[in-house]
């Protein structure tokens, strides 16, 4: 069955790679089929029931950069014959039952389509009520949701993210606030990246303020976090407990961690920028080399350490025997490009 990932348009790759990531992490067996501006669809095989129960669940609460879920009708050329022609001929026992009311919600992505879209809502819907089931615009039973991108994809919505949950946790909104933070997004999907479970051991070797360990919390993994102040790491427990997580907080160095070979499932961190004054290192070539080095130390094999940095990372990885899976860009603003590059050891 084909389902859809509305995607957010804040970076051209990071979501998608997070949709990949969460599906992996709750084991489903599946392809990816197409990807266009801003939606990537997936062939995902199994029982319906179950896929479905795990995509409104897990992955739901899991993904950041997603808006919604659908389950696909069809997939088709973005010209209004086109779309016509499939939303005029799909077999609807799949996707409504008798008896149940609908709503039909067009989407354009940027500026792919030459026809005005607002006029396919009204059309599609008196498609459907033709087949002989009634539109309710304010509380429908099913939402039939078209989006206009490089291709018409047209579904009906499994669920959406609850994206102003992440607006609520911003870091002014927490007890403890440093400049210098990601956007609880952005922390939610790079720990999704690093394909943390439930009840698995995460560390941030550079917690701050514990933006990041707070989404890997919320996810049910044990947190652990290193900080080399003082006062950031009283910081980072106030906004902990605030959430009412479990953690492990250590004031220390990143560069000599206190914890064995090898047991470590997951490591995602936003080590300091080349202009930060808190740097406990003699060069920021000597934190990340340093680092680098202890990170793939205590990550279990196979396990994955996201590093977030204005620096190039990569090679600093290379050179302790991390394999390099991935490097997105993320430009921030004129003299800030964030590189996530994704270890894996
Ligand atoms: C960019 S901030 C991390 C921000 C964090 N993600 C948050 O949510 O607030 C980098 C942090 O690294 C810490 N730091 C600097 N050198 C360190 C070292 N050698 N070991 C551990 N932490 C260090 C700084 O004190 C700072 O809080």
């Amino acid at each position: 069955m084909l389902y859809a990932f509305e995607l957010s348009g804040e970076h051209e790759e990071l979501p998608a790679a997070e949709v990949l990531a969460c599906l992996k992490i709750e084991e489903l067996d599946f392809q990816p089929h197409t990807k266009v501006d801003q939606c990537l669809v997936v062939d995902i095989v199994g029982k319906v029931e179950n896929v479905e129960k795990i995509l409104k669940g897990p992955i739901t609460e899991r993904l950041a950069m997603t808006h919604h879920i659908l389950k696909v009708i069809g997939i088709t050329e973005n010209t209004l014959d086109a779309i016509l022609i499939l939303t005029n001929s799909f077999e609807s026992s799949y996707f409504i039952k008798e008896g149940q009311s609908f709503v039909v919600r067009a989407k354009s992505i940027k500026h792919h389509v030459n026809f005005p879209s607002n006029l396919l809502e009204p059309k599609i819907g008196g498609f459907i009520n033709r087949k002989g089931f009634q539109a309710n615009l304010t509380n429908p039973d099913v939402e039939f949701r078209l989006i206009l991108s490089g291709k018409a994809v047209l579904g009906t919505l499994i669920s959406s993210i609850n994206r102003s949950a992440y607006e609520a946790r911003n870091p002014q909104n927490k007890p403890f606030f440093h400049p210098g933070v990601l956007v609880p997004r952005v922390a939610r999907a790079i720990t999704n990246l690093s394909k943390i479970k439930p009840g698995e051991f995460f560390l941030d070797p550079f917690c701050g303020t514990a933006g990041i360990l707070i989404e890997a919390g919320i996810l049910g993994a044990r947190v652990i976090g290193i900080d080399a102040q003082e006062n950031i790491v009283r910081g980072a427990c106030m906004n902990l407990s605030a959430f009412e997580l479990n953690y492990t907080l250590v004031k220390g160095d990143a560069r000599m961690m206190p914890f064995k070979d090898g047991t470590i499932s997951a490591i995602a961190t936003d080590p300091p920028y080349g202009r930060s004054a808190a740097i406990l290192a003699e060069s920021l070539e000597d934190l990340y080399s340093c680092a680098l080095e202890d990170i793939q130390r205590v990550l279990k094999p196979g396990g994955i350490a996201v590093v977030v940095s204005d620096k190039d990372a990569s090679e600093y990885g290379k050179q302790v025997g991390l394999e390099v899976l991935e490097i997105y860009f993320q430009r921030v603003h004129k003299s800030l490009t964030r590189r996530v590059t994704i270890f894996q050891k």
